[in-house]
């Protein structure tokens, strides 16, 4: 009798997280990619090697850029919420698409803040590594983003 009473119950969980997790699809997050200048993106405004380009576009453009590769698991709630907020805040922070936007200053403060995520291995964040293993720095990769970043703010710095 109590066995039938939780088989009961346990079904009853069972179809409830069903729904709510059906009904949870219908609160989608916006995934957006908004058209920028490409004469302002990092790509045109900064000095640097391919590889090093390569590195920062694999690494940092899925939440630092307007190009955004959107992944499959984006559009299931609610890992799509978690991962629309890491864009958003990422973009908030960082932004390599409106790079010549940024006044020299801050584009100086930011080569800062890149190195010192960079060389604290703080980004990539951890577990969007889990996900896209690519993205993974080497030692020999995290050196030759820190002495770009270097060679960057020197270049701002002593620009006219
Ligand atoms: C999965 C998304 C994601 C990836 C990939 C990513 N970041 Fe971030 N990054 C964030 C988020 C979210 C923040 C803001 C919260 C924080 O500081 O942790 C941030 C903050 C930063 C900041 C701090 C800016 C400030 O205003 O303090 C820097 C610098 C930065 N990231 C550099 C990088 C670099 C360089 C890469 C590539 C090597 C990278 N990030 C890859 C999500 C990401």
């Amino acid at each position: 009798m109590r066995r039938e009473k939780l088989k009961k119950t346990l079904r009853w969980i069972g179809i409830s997280a069903a729904i709510g997790f059906i009904l949870i699809q219908f609160v989608t997050p916006e995934r957006t990619n908004p058209a920028f200048d490409q004469s302002l993106a990092i790509a045109a405004q900064a000095e640097f090697t391919p590889p090093i380009s390569t590195m920062i576009k694999t690494s940092c453009f899925d939440c630092h850029s307007n190009e955004t590769r959107w992944p499959w698991y984006s559009y299931i709630a609610p890992v799509s919420w978690l991962v629309a907020d890491d864009v958003a805040s990422g973009r908030r922070h960082l932004n390599y698409s409106e790079w010549g936007k940024y006044p020299k200053s801050k584009r100086v403060m930011k080569l800062a803040q890149i190195y010192e995520k960079v060389s604290r291995g703080e980004m990539p964040i951890k577990k969007y590594l889990l996900m896209h293993p690519d993205a993974q720095l080497s030692a020999a990769d995290r050196d030759s983003i820190l002495s770009w970043t270097e060679r960057e703010r020197d270049r701002l710095t002593e620009e006219k």
